[in-house]
């Protein structure tokens, strides 16, 4: 089944819409990945460098958005402020997680969060979330409510439509990987001796440094991802807008669970639009077993 058919079937008109609009623009966003890895010289609100993919994916992304009509605001990871518009959903996006990884050609990705109220908003007020991974393939991942579905470009002539890959996608119940971010030498204490525990229990370690990227095996494969809070940074690096709110609202709607540390990140009221928070997301028992590590220390 094709995306747009799927999405009319199963999704509210708007957020179809938007859906099939992310979808046509992340295929241009790929296409242009090898001819926009120069560096600009100016940095993103979070005192990132950003690259010429970041800017233009940015770009393409806004543009999609706002052409529908649907959109009140799009705030992004590479904007200061958000891009008003006149509709009624608030879009949240990280344009391209992990661009650092472009060289490599490990995975990277977008991340989009539909909120129903003015940002910043608590991810208990998302509407849907959706997720693209630009790896061995392109795939959208995403829910609006009602299960995690996903969707994979195939060449069709001289377009990529996207075809259906699987639905109701759930978390496998044996968790098999994980993968942490950041220096082991900088997480707090509870984080590394929950680390060190994971290969006693037959886990293995699996880490590509995009955290579309890493969340995704995740999914298929059952675990944890962490970006942790650190010793010196207890608020962590992953934007709670942007990248933790999102995912942990698809990762719920496949039966996982993601914390802060102390609480569900879908509760967490972001002061600002680039808040930071710690992420534990993934398998439930583990996700919960580390958050009273974390709590009751
Ligand atoms: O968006 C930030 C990000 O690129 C994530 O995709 C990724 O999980 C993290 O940074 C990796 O950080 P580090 O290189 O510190 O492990
Ligand atoms: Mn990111």
């Amino acid at each position: 089944m094709k995306l747009d058919e799927f999405l009319r079937l199963n999704a509210p008109e708007d957020l179809a819409s938007l859906a099939s609009a992310i979808a046509k623009a992340s295929i241009d966003v790929w296409d242009s990945v090898p001819f926009k890895t120069g560096l600009l010289s100016e940095t993103n609100p979070s005192g990132e460098t950003q690259k010429a993919i970041d800017v233009f994916s940015n770009d393409v992304f806004v543009d999609a958005l706002t052409s529908t009509g649907l959109v009140a605001e799009v705030a992004s990871e590479e904007m200061a402020e958000p891009a008003a518009s006149k509709g009624s959903v608030s879009v949240a996006m990280d344009p391209l997680d992990g661009s650092s990884n472009v060289e490599t050609n490990n995975p990277i990705g977008s991340i989009f969060g539909f909120y129903s109220s003015k940002l910043p908003a608590p991810g208990r007020d998302l509407l849907g979330a959706l997720y693209v991974t630009y790896g061995t393939m392109v795939t959208l991942t995403f829910s609006f409510g009602k299960g995690v579905h996903r969707f994979v470009a195939v060449r069709e002539g001289g377009s990529m439509p996207f075809q259906l890959m699987g639905v109701n996608l759930k978390l496998p119940e044996k968790p098999e990987v994980y993968g942490f971010g950041g220096r082991r030498s900088e997480w707090i204490s509870q984080v590394a001796a929950f680390w060190e525990s994971l290969e006693g229990r037959g886990l293995r370690n699996r880490y590509c440094g995009t955290f579309v990227g890493d969340y995704n095996q995740v999914l298929a494969r059952g675990g944890i991802f962490s970006y942790p809070a650190l010793a010196k940074n207890p608020r962590g690096k992953l934007r709670v807008l942007y990248e933790c709110a999102p995912m942990a609202y698809i990762n719920e709607q496949a039966g996982g669970y993601a914390s802060d540390g102390s609480g569900n990140i879908l509760d967490i009221q972001p002061g600002g639009l680039a808040d930071t928070s710690p992420l534990y997301i993934g398998s439930s028992e583990l996700v919960h077993e580390l958050e009273k590590n974390i709590s009751t220390a």
